[in-house]
């Protein structure tokens, strides 16, 4: 697949997703939300990737959706060309996805931090969601995705100011896993991907799938579905030797089946 908007590259069993659209901001166009997508499910059926990073540049993480591509859109054009079908998509993915924020995390682009499963940012990331300055509002998933993360008050009140919030406010409030230094959001990205893919990787996805149901799901229904994914998890390899290795005394060897 060829990209024209992000850049793509592995680190051992990390997928890495760049955006690259660095003279606008990285603005999210409708192509680059289709290309960073499409190469979530690539590394999502791909045995060899574990974990998944979606980074910005040292400057900006990307400054919200392309303006210039929504001036001329109307009710219809929209419904038309349907483009949030694909963000629906990568809620389907079943490995961690992983953002780092330095910079600018705005709008479409705080949507896409949000729609990931964890957010390691900068002291210099600036989150918001502006788009009342448009005269528009959130519409990849923000006024649902921060109302979980922060309650209905807190996200009134940053939905409506339209104003930015500095990572450790966002830390405060949970939106934000861990803040560091500006240079080393990269750095503490890969650190954190690496260890995580050290973990079992079914273990892993099916915790991904069960923590994400008690957002949706009532607690009865979310309860049931861990247990079945408990039961499945027996039925992994991994299981197997992560057990063994312990009453072994010794490091366990995952391999993912
Ligand atoms: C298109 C954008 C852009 C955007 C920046 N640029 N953000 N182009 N869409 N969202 C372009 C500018 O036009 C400019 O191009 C270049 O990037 C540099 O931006 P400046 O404004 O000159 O930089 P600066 O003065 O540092 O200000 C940074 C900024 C500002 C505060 C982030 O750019 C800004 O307010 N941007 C818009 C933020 C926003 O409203 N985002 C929400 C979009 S709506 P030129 O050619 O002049 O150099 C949205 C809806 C989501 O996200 C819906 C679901 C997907």
């Amino acid at each position: 697949m060829s990209h024209q908007l992000i850049k793509v590259y592995e680190e051992g069993q990390v997928g890495v997703i760049q955006l690259n659209r660095p003279k606008v901001l990285n603005a999210l166009n409708r192509q680059m939300v289709d290309e960073i997508v499409e190469q979530l499910e690539v590394y999502d059926r791909n045995p060899e990737i574990r974990v998944m990073v979606i980074k910005g540049n040292d400057k900006v993480f990307a400054a919200g959706a392309d303006i210039d591509e929504m001036l001329e859109d109307t009710p219809l054009s929209i419904e038309l060309t349907d483009p949030f079908a694909v963000w629906d998509r990568m809620t389907l993915i079943k490995k961690p996805i992983i953002a780092a924020v330095n910079g600018f995390c705005l709008g479409g682009a705080f949507e896409l931090a949000l729609h990931c499963d964890l957010i390691i940012a900068g002291e210099d990331a600036k989150f918001g969601f502006p788009e009342v300055k448009l005269g528009v509002m959130p519409g990849a998933g923000g006024t649902q995705l921060l109302t979980k993360a922060i309650g209905q008050r807190r996200a009134l009140e940053w939905i409506w100011l339209g104003e930015m919030h500095d990572a450790d406010e966002a830390k405060s409030l949970g939106i934000v896993n861990r803040v560091v230094a500006p240079e080393l959001v990269e750095e503490e990205a890969m650190r954190f991907t690496h260890s995580l893919a050290k973990q079992a990787p079914i273990s892993v996805r099916l915790i991904k799938e069960a923590v994400r149901a008690a957002g949706d799901l009532p607690l009865r229904e979310g309860m049931r579905l861990e247990r079945k994914n408990f039961y499945l998890a027996f039925d992994s390899e991994d299981q197997t030797e992560g057990m063994k290795a312990f009453v072994e005394k010794r490091p366990p060897n995952f391999k993912g089946v």
